[in-house]
């Protein structure tokens, strides 16, 4: 596709092996356009997390293979690069932001170090270049005019601060890709909103193509381009933004835009989608999502639907696309 700068194509990505292998990533289908914010939305154990560090290069092979499948970033094929040139590539030009920084920030080291060894390695700043621009950095994720930030150690940051730390050090040399793993999941509803908005704006000044992962797709609704929704391991349907709010096809995309609270709805009880994700060892077989479908029909056991076009942009995987939905 024109202006795209991550291209993943039939990536299939699996654990173990016989009896005891999953599947977590069956066959999916995802692009992110040059300054485009793609939501990727799914309960937990839908095969997210997988997806996105094999993007990063972080996914540790074993346990996991990738059977098949491309990744291209710009013009580069990721799948075929080696090890080092993977690292190379981490941070400048792809970089990740996750649900939990403490997991990802170096508690032994002062945030100023993080982000200036960053600099210096990838970009090779001298110690006041980096400095200079760490500087700015802190300005740019909100934390600026607060010099002891650049002094502290991350336990003695708030989680909203130690949140923006590591985007701050994520985007610190200017990659065309951010990769956002569930960033505000563990925050709370005000801190939330301004990571969000952060995201927006860092999206506005810098120009990224940002793969935003979510499992609650209330979360997504402002920032979202479009919106890729996944089951299993599979996209079920993906579209506009609109295309996803305002006329959603698949069956499972309706109950998770249902479950949303809503305030028109106040007082109405919440519907909620019975059952949960399988493990990737027991996916059923046909469409995954027909043990939990309220249109479900025989053949949905049978065999998987595949991705199907309903209109320029969106498209959706399910056989019942023409039935009558009624909530
Ligand atoms: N190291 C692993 N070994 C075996 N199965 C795994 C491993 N990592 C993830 N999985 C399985 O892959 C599926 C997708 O997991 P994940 O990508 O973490 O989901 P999500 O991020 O959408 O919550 C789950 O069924 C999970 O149990
Ligand atoms: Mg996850």
């Amino acid at each position: 596709m024109n202006g795209s700068i991550l291209e993943i194509k039939d990536l299939k990505i699996s654990f173990g092996t016989g009896e005891k292998k999953a599947s977590a990533v069956r066959g999916i289908d995802l692009d992110v356009m040059k300054g485009e914010i793609h939501s990727l939305v799914g309960e937990s154990g839908s095969g997210k997390t997988v997806t996105s560090t094999c993007v990063m290069g972080l996914l540790p092979e074993p346990p996991a293979i990738i059977e098949s499948g491309t990744i291209k970033y710009k013009d580069l094929e990721l799948l075929s690069l080696t090890a080092e040139e993977r690292r190379k590539t981490r941070g400048k030009e792809i970089a990740m932001v996750f649900q939990e920084p403490s997991k990802y920030l170096n508690p032994a080291m002062k945030v100023g170090e993080q982000i200036t060894e960053m600099l210096r390695l990838h970009l090779g700043m001298n110690h006041s270049e980096a400095l200079k621009r760490a500087i700015e950095i802190l300005d740019l994720v909100g934390l600026g005019g607060n010099t002891r930030v650049l002094s502290s150690y991350p336990h003695e940051l708030s989680g909203g601060m130690k949140q923006r730390v590591m985007i701050g050090i994520a985007i610190c040399c200017n990659p065309s890709l951010l990769i956002a793993d569930e960033p505000t999941t563990a925050l709370d509803v005000t801190l939330q909103l301004q990571i969000l908005k952060l995201i927006m704006k860092l999206r506005r000044k810098l120009g990224m193509g940002i793969l935003f992962i979510s499992h609650d797709l209330a979360v997504v609704h402002d920032i979202s381009d479009r919106v890729s929704v996944i089951y299993a391991g599979r996209i079920v349907e993906s579209g506009s933004r609109a295309d996803i709010f305002e006329s959603p096809r698949h069956p499972y995309t309706r109950l998770l835009l249902a479950s949303i609270p809503d305030a028109a709805k106040r007082g109405r009880k919440l519907a909620a989608i019975s059952g949960r994700v399988p493990d990737a060892e027991h996916f059923p077989p046909g469409c995954a999502f027909h043990p939990r479908c309220p249109l479900a029909e025989d053949g949905c056991s049978q065999a998987q639907p595949e991705m199907e076009k309903i209109r320029e942009g969106h498209s959706a995987a399910c056989f019942c696309l023409s039935k009558e939905w009624t909530e």
